[in-house]
């Protein structure tokens, strides 16, 4: 199914099992109708993702994903999932590359880039999410930090799948922490973004992808944030665990 800009995802982390899941989606679902203007997608952990799939059946318009996967088919690699058997459970989307994953679980840009290809090849969307550290910032190197983290992928990343990549830019320093980044901040990031995806693909199709910002996103800021130059969405946390919080990030005017 396309991806119709703006993107909206809520990355729910390591919260909510499937009774929490199935009691968001009747509140959050009363809220917000259906729009074909916008993409909704929800990243409920593993172990709720069938009680998404089934509290959101009547809802096309809700889309779901997994927030990591391994990049082998199946095998010995106790606690993964692998991205056949999360396209299999009615995943679209997978998270690869959160800060969360590189910093506190050591993933390895090599790493996010053979979780892209896994998911492509399973016909999910990868969301891939880059962002410089505080320290990265203060040092002047946050635009080189994320360009490196966009190298390892796309490189290697096939020109004719466009369609099927979402960027999402989260910085460090503002995940889960209140601080945001200025709407200019994130508009020259992405800016930037654009630019790298214009080189390795072209401008057109570069503008095809969708880039996310996330960050300590809430209903009072999402709207200033979509309107900067080339954010086509937003990677929401802490903020998309509330059902009316989340509908009004949903609905943003
Ligand atoms: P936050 O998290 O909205 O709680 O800052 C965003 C994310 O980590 O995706």
């Amino acid at each position: 199914m396309a991806i119709v800009k703006p993107v909206l995802a809520a990355n729910w982390k390591m919260n909510k099992g499937p009774a929490a899941t199935a009691e968001f989606f009747a509140d959050f679902l009363a809220r917000h109708q259906p729009a074909d203007d916008r993409t909704l997608v929800f990243f409920p952990p593993a172990l709720s993702f069938a009680a998404a799939r089934e509290a959101t059946a009547g809802r096309p318009d809700i889309r779901l994903g997994v927030q990591n996967i391994h990049w082998e088919r199946s095998g010995a690699f106790t606690g993964e999932i692998s991205a056949p058997m999360a396209a299999e459970a009615g995943a679209e989307f997978v998270l690869v590359g959160h800060s969360e994953r590189r910093h506190l679980f050591g993933e390895t840009s090599e790493e996010t880039a053979r979780k892209v290809a896994a998911a492509l090849a399973a016909g999910l969307v990868p969301v891939l999410c880059v962002g410089e550290t505080l320290d990265e910032r203060r040092a002047g190197r946050a635009e080189a930090t994320v360009r490196e983290q966009l190298d390892a992928v796309l490189g290697t990343y096939p020109a004719d799948r466009t369609d099927s990549l979402v960027i999402a830019y989260e910085p460090v320093w503002a995940i889960g922490t209140g601080e945001t980044a200025t709407p200019q901040d994130a508009a020259a990031m992405h800016a930037a973004i654009r630019a790298q995806l214009a080189e390795a693909f072209g401008a057109e199709r570069a503008a095809e992808v969708p880039v996310l910002y996330g960050g300590s996103v809430k209903p009072d800021n999402v709207a200033e944030l979509l309107a900067a130059a080339n954010v086509d969405g937003v990677l929401v946390g802490g903020a998309s665990l509330d059902p009316s919080g989340h509908a009004a990030i949903c609905a943003p005017g």
